[in-house]
């Protein structure tokens, strides 16, 4: 038995986990997985009332009991500084030591992409983004705060076991999965020390893999040539923050944040699934949101699972509703979000 825990969190993260939990107990029964969904109502609501993001010991429960996690989005106008998103999101990216942030960008229909000129097989690639390090840990301090004399740092850091173990996974992915060219992207023009490991370890650890062709952006490079020519792209390999960034405009380059799921990995052990989109408090509980995203996170998780034939099944599914557009109207549709999780459903099996 596989157990997996469902948090559809906040605002839109709830309706589209209502679709993507569907699709999954389709996908449980058609392919007779062996998955055990139990829902957690961890979110704003259950902040406010106490006080609490996620309670102590329930971390260590997901890492014992648990083979993957499922999250809607998290976000709610009340909770200004996202005190709680931080504990639950950062805190089982960290704890969980998932360091693998994989968003896949593919695009399913050519009206789907901003890009003139550029069909589906142009737009085909998937990003490694290291989900541990880089400036997001959360070290630094603010000095003399609010008087003109105030001083702020933020840190850093990149460590030789962090960086290989991403660089070697983006490899090896590409080396499973038929890519023949792995890209590294950084700044390591300027930020002369972090980024200088980055190309070190890429340069070692690319020995390993002779059949692969190397390849290298500096950030600002990597975001035009995503624009001008997205089909050189197979796989990319970046640092957290420059990961985050290149990753939203891959989701636009694939048809909007409605249509990007994503994985936090750390193989073999429980991992976190999310579609890359928040909470979009002005669309919840309207019918309004895109339920592709949660549902392509689904097949992300399912194929993480070891069931390559359910993910590939309800990816099926997607394209075909994308396709016929039986979609939400931010993909060309006029379906709302439960009328196309209910397609998307009825085409698996
Ligand atoms: N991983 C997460 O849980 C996560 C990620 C990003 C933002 N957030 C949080 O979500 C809240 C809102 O943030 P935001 O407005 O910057 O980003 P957002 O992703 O929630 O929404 C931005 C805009 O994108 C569009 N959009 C997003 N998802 C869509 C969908 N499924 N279908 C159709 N349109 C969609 C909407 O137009 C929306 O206004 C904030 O509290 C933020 O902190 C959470």
């Amino acid at each position: 038995m596989q157990k997996i825990a469902i948090i559809p969190g906040d605002g839109i993260g709830i309706d589209v986990t209502r679709e993507a939990v569907k699709v999954l107990r389709r996908a449980n029964e058609v392919f007779k997985l062996p998955l055990e969904l139990v829902e957690f109502e961890f979110g704003a609501d259950y902040y406010l009332k106490t006080g609490i993001g996620l309670p102590p010991g329930q971390m260590e429960e997901f890492r014992k009991n648990y083979a993957a996690v499922y999250l809607g989005a998290l976000g709610d106008p009340r909770i200004p500084d996202m005190r709680h998103g931080r504990e639950i999101l950062l805190g089982m990216r960290f704890d969980l030591d998932l360091y693998i942030n994989l968003r896949p960008v593919k695009l399913l229909n050519e009206r789907l992409c901003p890009l003139k000129d550029k069909t589906a097989k142009d737009v085909d690639f998937v990003v490694f983004r290291e989900n541990t390090e880089g400036p997001y840990i959360n070290a630094g301090g603010i000095l003399k705060k609010g008087t003109p004399d105030e001083v702020a740092t933020q840190e850093s850091y990149y460590t030789r076991k962090g960086v290989e173990r991403i660089i070697r996974a983006a490899f090896a992915y590409a080396k499973s999965h038929g890519r023949t060219r792995v890209t590294m992207s950084d700044k390591s023009n300027v930020l002369r020390y972090g980024h200088d490991l980055w190309q070190r370890v890429f340069a070692k650890v690319g020995e390993e893999y002779p059949e692969i062709e190397k390849d290298h952006f500096f950030v600002d490079a990597l975001v035009m040539k995503m624009v001008k020519n997205p089909e050189h792209f197979q796989v990319i390999v970046t640092e957290n923050m420059l990961g985050d960034i290149i990753t939203d405009l891959g989701a636009i380059l694939q048809g909007g944040l409605g249509m990007a799921g994503s994985g936090n990995i750390h193989p073999g052990q429980v991992s976190l699934f999310e579609p890359v989109h928040g909470s979009a408090p002005s669309m919840a509980g309207k019918n309004k949101a895109n339920p592709l995203a949660a549902i392509l996170t689904v097949a992300m998780m399912l194929d993480f699972l070891g069931h390559p034939q359910a993910a590939a099944a309800v990816e099926a599914a997607v394209q075909k509703a994308v396709d016929e557009k039986q979609v939400t109207a931010d993909v060309g549709g006029n379906l709302g979000t439960k009328e196309c999780g209910d397609f998307v459903v009825a085409q698996i099996g």
